[in-house]
């Protein structure tokens, strides 16, 4: 379906060509200032200059062509030039009632269908996950689902980081405390054992340990990055070692992830693109773009445009060995050769984008990438605690995941518990999902790139901009309708069965402001797959939510003596409940029963 804004400006447009003018100055936004009207146009003041003409002689003159219009119930010319716009309450129902019988409430197909590969998440094998991993996990994941839904092909990407360094230090841990297991062994040429070797506590303890010792001991260093080495040449005992890492490590992540609701197409790593690394890097060699310097070889990535100054990209270590740089360029080669993608997004740390603009412009310079793939770096700000720094567990450590959800899962819990007639055990899972939308809306109604207080009072409250308030408005809803059925009502989906104008809509303004923001759910959706912005999805959620709550507290529902109004009004309440369904399943959360 055509977007609610453009039928409005298309109705603008005839006007002013109509009255003599140029089209293209029928733009039309939503007003700024509601009190006077709901949508405004602008365009005569523009006009001005181009007919030499004064903006209130324009303005007046559009505005008597649109005495007759049917999308329009009243337009006035305002000083100094405004066009102030009312929307007809029939074209609005009309409209509405087309997008509720149209799947995804009219959102039409892109003209061209992407590829879209989603590298996000990126957490490390052998550390727990903690709150760092938070926020690309849930930025990630409410990004593929918009990107899915405005219509394009998605892949999603954990980007493991399994490769480097660390892994060598975990090698090194463990062969000093257990140098008799069989993966030490270099004469050894039978079979592996199954069972790993350790646990994923044992591992999570080992790591920190091992990275310690790494900055403290210089032998243990070198040993460390003998290790990391051998391991890369693909050393037999190291590299089923390694393998035992990983499967430890993936299952406990993806067990993690799950409870975040947060899940990845392809659970690929920085070690799966090693075999492309020589290739890769002979050809750059061959080309003349990669060369020696202090033993490093590296690309130049300056460019003239360049404000400052921008370091050259290391694609191999002076050891030659693969460093993030190597991986994820030859990441890029494998995504191109596997997907032809026409965009390749990172949701990672926003500290990392010196890294990005080395990696992307190193693709680009030498043809890892095509030159048409859009490589979009979505860096986002860092999670605060209340005091202004990063989050961090009470005596200063980094906070698991885990017990950051818990925390938040007994706080919604203590709360839920207050209503009586909600037995322990759905009080629970109410409470994990309701602290599971606290965590993601809290996150995603900011702007990403901005770093911002999470504020688990604020966050968990059921008033004002949060998840539970969107939940718990979804829930008075729910029951509205369950009591209706009980009391015998059936649900009607058509709004065509309420006659020319929605009886909802003729019941003062807050009604014709829930239907007005549905109109705009196209242009929402829109804007949040081509800004990447999952805040957009929120904005929408909440303004729909408030104008919802405010017709809610104006309006009997249950109680209305008229038959029929009742059942246009549980219409509405079911077409909200839809577009509520659809947004929190965007951002990653879902709605429980009743709260
Ligand atoms: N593992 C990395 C880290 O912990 C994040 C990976 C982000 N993705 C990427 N393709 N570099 O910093």
């Amino acid at each position: 379906m055509e977007k609610f804004i453009v039928k409005l400006e298309n109705e603008m447009k005839k006007a002013f060509e109509a009255a003599g003018y140029d089209g293209s100055l029928g733009r039309v936004t939503v007003s700024n200032r509601p009190d006077l009207c709901e949508y405004q146009c602008n365009g005569a003041m523009a006009g001005a200059k181009l007919f030499h003409k004064s903006p209130i002689v324009i303005a007046e003159d559009v505005v008597k062509q649109l005495g007759e219009s049917k999308v329009f119930s009243s337009a006035e010319a305002a000083a100094p030039g405004f066009i102030n716009l009312k929307v007809s309450e029939a074209f609005l129902t009309e409209y509405v009632g087309e997008m509720l019988a149209n799947d995804k409430f009219g959102v039409e197909a892109p003209e061209k269908k992407q590829t879209i590969v989603i590298d996000y998440g990126g957490p490390n094998v052998a550390k727990p996950l903690h709150v760092g991993h938070l926020r690309p996990a849930i930025i990630g994941e409410s990004i593929k689902r918009i990107s899915r839904y405005a219509g394009h092909k998605v892949i999603g990407d954990v980007h493991l980081g399994d490769w480097g360094m660390p892994m060598g230090q975990i090698i090194t841990e463990l062969k000093e405390r257990k140098p008799e297991l069989v993966y030490f062994d270099e004469n050894y040429t039978g079979e592996y054992p199954e069972e790993p070797p350790f646990t994923i506590s044992e591992l999570e303890e080992i790591y920190p340990i091992a990275s310690g010792k790494c900055k403290s001991d210089e032998e243990y260093k070198r040993c460390a990055l003998q290790n990391t080495k051998e391991l890369q040449e693909g050393r037999r005992g190291y590299r089923e070692l390694w393998k035992q890492i990983l499967k430890v490590s993936v299952t406990d992540l993806k067990k993690n992830y799950e409870k975040l609701d947060v899940s990845f197409d392809l659970w690929m790593g920085e070690s799966d693109v090693d075999d492309l690394i020589p290739e890769m890097v002979d050809k750059m060699k061959a080309d003349g773009l990669a060369y020696l310097s202090e033993g490093a070889l590296v690309v130049d990535i300056a460019e003239e445009s360049d404000k400052k100054e921008y370091p050259p990209c290391i694609v191999l270590k002076s050891d030659g060995a693969s460093n993030y740089e190597t991986t994820d360029l030859a990441t890029i080669k494998y995504r191109e050769k596997e997907f032809d993608p026409d965009a390749i997004l990172y949701v990672v740390d926003k500290r990392q984008e010196l890294h990005f603009i080395q990696v992307f412009r190193t693709a680009k310079k030498c043809g890892l990438a095509k030159p048409e793939t859009s490589l979009e770096f979505i860096g986002f700000g860092t999670m605060n605690g209340s005091d202004g720094t990063p989050f961090k567990t009470r005596d200063g450590g980094v906070l698991r995941l885990e017990y950051l959800l818990g925390q938040i899962e007994d706080q919604m819990f203590e709360k839920i518990s207050e209503n009586k007639d909600i037995p322990a055990d759905e009080a629970r899972k109410t409470a994990d999902i309701t602290a599971l939308a606290a965590i993601k809306y809290g996150d995603l109604s900011n702007q990403a790139s901005k770093d911002y207080v999470f504020d688990v009072d604020r966050f968990t409250a059921f008033e004002g901009d949060t998840g539970p308030y969107l939940l718990y408005t979804m829930v008075r809803i729910k029951s509205i309708l369950s009591r209706y059925k009980e009391q015998g009502g059936s649900v009607s989906r058509d709004m065509k069965d309420f006659g020319v104008v929605h009886p909802a809509l003729l019941c003062g303004m807050p009604g014709k402001n829930v239907f007005r923001d549905m109109a705009g759910f196209s242009q929402m959706i829109d804007e949040a797959f081509t800004e990447r912005a999952p805040h957009k999805v929120c904005a929408f959620a909440y303004r729909l939510a408030n104008d919802f709550n405010s017709f809610y507290h104006e309006t009997r529902i249950l109680a209305e003596p008229d038959e029929n109004k009742k059942a246009a009004y549980i219409n509405l309440l079911n077409a909200v409940l839809e577009m509520f369904e659809c947004c929190i399943g965007l951002l990653g959360f879902e709605a429980p029963e009743r709260m």
